[in-house]
């Protein structure tokens, strides 16, 4: 009997992950079997190999957000064997199963077919990541987004905030303000498309209910207390897509920035997206967009998760880091 390679995080007092051998798993209706070609690093994967991180609930489990791969079965008649297909958010990898694995089972209504002009491998370098910075663009867009304004994004060095640097530089947003704690990234994130960088000291030292107009629109990876910082700093009739929590999800304000300078708070969900609009973003990243020249982009195998996972959960990770999990190298 053939078997296969997967991670795995197996619920033992302490919480222990492991790669381990299986077997071709059986299919229910509705299902396909993917041969995942690569899969990425979230930081949510990396929180799933953690206990009490509230990510996973029942054990054991593969992590793995996002995969793209090759269809060898199916069991539902809207995907075909031998058709090119990424998957990300929903249960995957979270409530089910999902793509660090050489073998994946994915319900077909989670499955969106892989754009033409882009690869398994191009798919999984912007994954969960890249698809969340589409949202918040997109989002900001809706609001009032012009190429004259002055965007904020935090975590800079963070996956999604590269991604949207980088999607706000092909928008022709001329003034694209990194704020990251790694200043000494700031060649790297300026090769992206940052033209400013800002380190959180540059921030006003006392939050005001409001301060000095900087920035029309602000992405947002980190929450916690630097959103706080933030809201009194948006101009008027400006918007903050909110996309993560790196720094922690409390935050305070005042009712001040949403009546007096009519801010927009705009909430940032990549896991339940419609298929619509998954559609409409891959195909968008898939021909305007494009992947960065400049993205640090490191390969790895299974097998070497485990220093990428520390990284990651010490904000010390830069880029994407993908999983190549076999079949297609592109
Ligand atoms: N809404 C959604 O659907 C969705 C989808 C994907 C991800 N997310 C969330 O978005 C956030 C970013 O995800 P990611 O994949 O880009 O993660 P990532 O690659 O780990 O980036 C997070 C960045 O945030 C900054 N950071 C980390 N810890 C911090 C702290 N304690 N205080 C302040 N800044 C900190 C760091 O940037 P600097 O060192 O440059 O400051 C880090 O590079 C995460 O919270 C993630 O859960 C949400």
């Amino acid at each position: 009997m053939t078997t296969y390679k997967r991670f795995r995080v197996v619920a033992d007092d302490p919480i222990r992950t492991l790669v381990e051998d299986f077997e071709q798993p059986e299919l229910a209706a509705g299902e396909v079997l993917l041969q995942v070609a690569y899969s990425g690093i979230n930081y949510k994967d990396a929180l799933a190999t953690r206990a009490n991180t509230g990510v996973v609930r029942t054990y054991p489990i593969t992590p793995g957000i996002d995969a793209a791969g090759t269809i060898i079965a199916s069991q539902d008649d809207r995907f075909k064997v031998g058709q090119a297909v990424l998957v990300t958010g929903f249960g995957f990898g979270v409530a089910a199963d999902g793509g660090w694995t050489e073998l994946a089972v994915v319900p077909a209504d989670w499955l969106v077919a892989l754009p033409q002009t882009l690869s398994p491998k191009q798919a999984m370098t912007f994954g969960t990541a890249g698809f969340t910075a589409a949202l918040a663009v997109d989002a900001l867009e809706q609001h009032g987004l012009t190429k004259t304004s002055r965007v904020l994004v935090t975590g800079a060095t963070g996956g999604v905030a590269n991604f949207a640097i980088s999607f706000l530089q092909a928008q022709g947003v001329k003034t694209i303000i990194a704020l990251t704690r790694k200043t000494e990234q700031a060649d790297y994130l300026k090769r992206l498309g940052a033209t400013t960088i800002l380190s959180p000291t540059d921030l006003p030292e006392k939050t005001k209910p409001l301060a000095k107009q900087q920035f029309d629109f602000v992405i947002d990876t980190v929450g916690g207390t630097q959103l706080s910082q933030l809201l009194p700093l948006i101009s008027y009739g400006g918007s903050l897509a909110l996309c993560g929590n790196a720094g922690g999800i409390k935050f305070e304000t005042t009712v001040l920035p949403f009546i007096l300078r009519s801010v927009n708070l705009l909430g940032i969900d990549s896991v339940e997206a419609n298929l619509e609009t998954r559609t409409r973003l891959w195909e968008k990243m898939a021909t305007l967009w494009s992947v960065p020249a400049a993205l640090q982009v490191n390969e790895i195998k299974l097998t070497e998760l485990s220093a990428t996972i520390a990284d990651l959960l010490a904000g010390q990770h830069v880029g994407r880091t993908l999983i190549h999990l076999g079949g297609m190298t592109r």
